[in-house]
């Protein structure tokens, strides 16, 4: 009698390890998968387009004051690391901008053939470090400007990717 219940009793409890078993691997299972996902997200970079929208476009700003560069520097993280020294904000609809890349096409300061002239004198608003301005506390001058704008176009959709300048 004794012997069968002792391994009845332990086949019992190899079930359960083995229950117990699969259940940690389940788990560790859904730990390496949330860990991926998150990565993931973490990797996910923002693309080109998105990255010259951040930057550059700040279609619903009329009231300009002196302060817009400092607050706007900031806002679009352009002062994350170090101060960005200058930067353009283009004051228009998102597509009056994306239709530049189908209007004058132009050579790029850097050589590159993808560069295009708007059409129009866009509303924008120049941004420039001040001199002495030291990071973390990124001072900058705010100009208002009227000017036709040039910018670099890539991919499919054919969008705005770099803003090269204005004229
Ligand atoms: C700026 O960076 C922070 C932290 O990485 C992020 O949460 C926020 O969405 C970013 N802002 C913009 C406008 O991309």
């Amino acid at each position: 009698m004794c012997p069968l219940q002792t391994s009845k009793l332990f086949q019992r409890s190899e079930t359960t390890m083995a229950q117990e078993r699969f259940f940690i691997l389940f788990l560790l299972l859904v730990l390496v998968l949330l860990v991926l996902g998150c990565v993931q997200v973490s990797l996910a970079k923002e693309s080109q387009a998105e990255k010259f929208q951040r930057q550059h476009m700040d279609p619903d700003t009329s009231t300009i004051t002196a302060s817009y560069c400092n607050e706007m520097m900031k806002r679009r993280n352009m002062t994350v690391g170090q101060c960005k020294p200058v930067n353009t904000f283009i004051h228009e609809p998102l597509p009056d901008v994306q239709a530049v890349c189908f209007q004058r096409n132009v050579p790029c300061k850097n050589g590159q053939p993808n560069c295009y002239q708007s059409n129009s004198k866009m509303r924008i608003t120049d941004c420039r470090l001040k001199k002495g301005s030291k990071y973390p506390k990124c001072d900058y001058e705010t100009q208002q400007l009227h000017k036709s704008i040039i910018v670099a176009c890539e991919g499919n959709p054919y969008v705005p990717v770099h803003f090269d300048g204005s004229v």
